[in-house]
């Protein structure tokens, strides 16, 4: 029978060693024990978005995601997004633009999209949208999320 494992992965740049049941997915550690409840728990069978984290710079469903698959990875979160200088460009274009309304898919779309403009600085609209797809929301509609992005895009690219 398979038995609880010590995992050691990075968590926003923090070391981070705990004890993890085998069917343990990384979205229950993050929100779990590790209190990081930002990265939201939404259908959980992968298909809308909401939990969104980037495990060695990539996009993963952190519900369908074996935490002890992560050993020795490099896991971000909403929660290290922000600096101490302010929000990141896409959390500041979604506020100015109301791109987030009950806001519970905000994280993921804003984990998503750091992952677009750091691979793609000039994804176009189709692009933007194929990297969007898998991340829903029930509320906006979509044309404020879209703004926003491109909003935060240009300036990613130090256009704005
Ligand atoms: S909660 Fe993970 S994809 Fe919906
Ligand atoms: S703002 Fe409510 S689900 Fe997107």
């Amino acid at each position: 029978m398979p038995t609880d494992r010590i995992l050691s992965f990075t968590v926003n740049g923090e070391p981070v060693r705990l004890l993890v049941e085998p069917a343990q997915t990384l979205l229950e550690v993050l929100r779990g024990p590790l209190r990081l409840t930002g990265t939201k728990h939404g259908c959980d069978v992968g298909d809308c978005g909401a939990c969104t984290v980037l495990v060695d710079g990539a996009p993963r469903l952190s519900c369908i995601t074996l935490a002890v698959g992560c050993e020795g990875a490099r896991v971000e979160t909403i929660e290290g997004v922000a600096t101490p200088a302010g929000p990141d460009p896409i959390q500041a274009a979604f506020d100015h633009h109301v791109a987030a309304q009950c806001g519970y898919c905000t994280p993921g779309f804003v984990m998503t999209l750091r992952h677009l403009f750091a691979e793609n600085p000039t994804a176009n609209e189709a692009e933007l949208r194929e990297a969007l797809g898998s991340n829903l929301c029930r509320c906006t509609g979509y044309t404020k999320i879209l703004t926003a992005a491109r909003e935060a895009q240009a300036i990613y690219a130090g256009k704005s």
